[in-house]
């Protein structure tokens, strides 16, 4: 079951209309909501994000925390899964015609579930590739729009090199992964873009930044170069759907000779106590 437009239905019933511009711009927003133990997690943060990112499209929120809790928490009692990926999104309508102006509209509020199959530790634990690419993406990369060309080629990009993500360079500075925040431990020190327009405020971000505070490892939100990269102990990358894990190669790069080093170890056994 997804809900479409105050609807419960089955997926396979599920239509917008050509005219959804959504379909035809990408004008639209979402978030990803993690659900543990069929518990909506930070689901106030999600929550708040969603909001930021509505009102910095002028897109008016069609329904208020209540509603939406209603209406999500159903969609998870539908599913089989305890742990899912809820997926929401609302575009801004759908006209008469093709038009890059807009008249007030009707939004299209869609939102499924997925099941939630983040990495075993064991798994992680193998660590993962990643490989760089200029980071080409536009100024508000704070607002998580559907118009994801660009994280679409990037991710592609990765895949057919056989690695996790596609880590991004902006002026010869990390800002973020194509899907995932990106964090440097160099010294026992945590670097992490700082966020404003150039990154999403992961949601996962503010936790394992929580996380590392809590295994006494210093942090700063600064960003970092390429090379500090390459030459630093850990690299890790995190988001809703993959939680935190560590990269152990960067293009043809081992970062700390391939090994999984210790502060990921601690930080995702307390993220885990977190979820739990
Ligand atoms: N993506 N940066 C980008 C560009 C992302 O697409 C994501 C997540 C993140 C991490 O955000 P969070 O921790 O709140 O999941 C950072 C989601 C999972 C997606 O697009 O499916």
């Amino acid at each position: 079951m997804v809900f479409l437009n105050g609807k419960f239905i089955a997926k396979n019933q599920a239509f917008v209309p050509v005219m959804d511009r959504g379909f035809l711009f990408g004008d639209g927003v979402y978030e990803v909501i993690p659900v543990y133990n069929r518990k909506l997690f930070r689901l106030d943060a999600h929550l708040n994000r969603l909001q930021e990112s509505l009102n910095s499209v002028a897109i008016k929120s069609p329904y208020n925390v209540n509603e939406w809790l209603e209406i999500i928490n159903q969609i998870v009692s539908y599913s089989e899964h305890d742990n899912q990926s809820i997926y929401l999104q609302i575009t801004r309508g759908s006209g008469t015609k093709r038009a890059h102006t807009y008249n007030e509209l009707n939004p299209n509020i869609y939102i499924e579930s997925n099941p939630l199959h983040p990495r075993s530790q064991k798994e992680a634990s193998e660590g993962f590739s990643a490989i760089t690419r200029e980071d080409i993406r536009w100024g508000r990369c704070d607002i998580k729009s559907t118009s994801l060309l660009a994280n679409i080629l990037y991710t592609q990009q990765a895949k057919q090199h056989s690695a996790e993500e596609a880590i991004l360079i902006k002026n010869n500075k990390v800002t973020e992964g194509a899907t995932s925040n990106v964090f440097l431990i160099t010294g026992g020190t945590l670097y992490t873009h700082p966020t404003g327009t150039e990154i999403l405020s992961g949601i996962t971000r503010d936790l394992i930044l929580e996380s590392a505070n809590s295994c006494d490892i210093i942090i700063k939100e600064n960003a970092f170069t390429i090379d500090d990269m390459l030459s630093g102990d850990e690299v890790w990358i995190s988001s809703s759907t993959r939680e935190v894990i560590p990269i152990t190669k960067v293009d043809h790069n081992l970062i700390n000779n391939g090994e999984v080093g210790e502060h990921w170890k601690r930080v995702y056994k307390h993220y885990h106590k977190l979820t739990n």
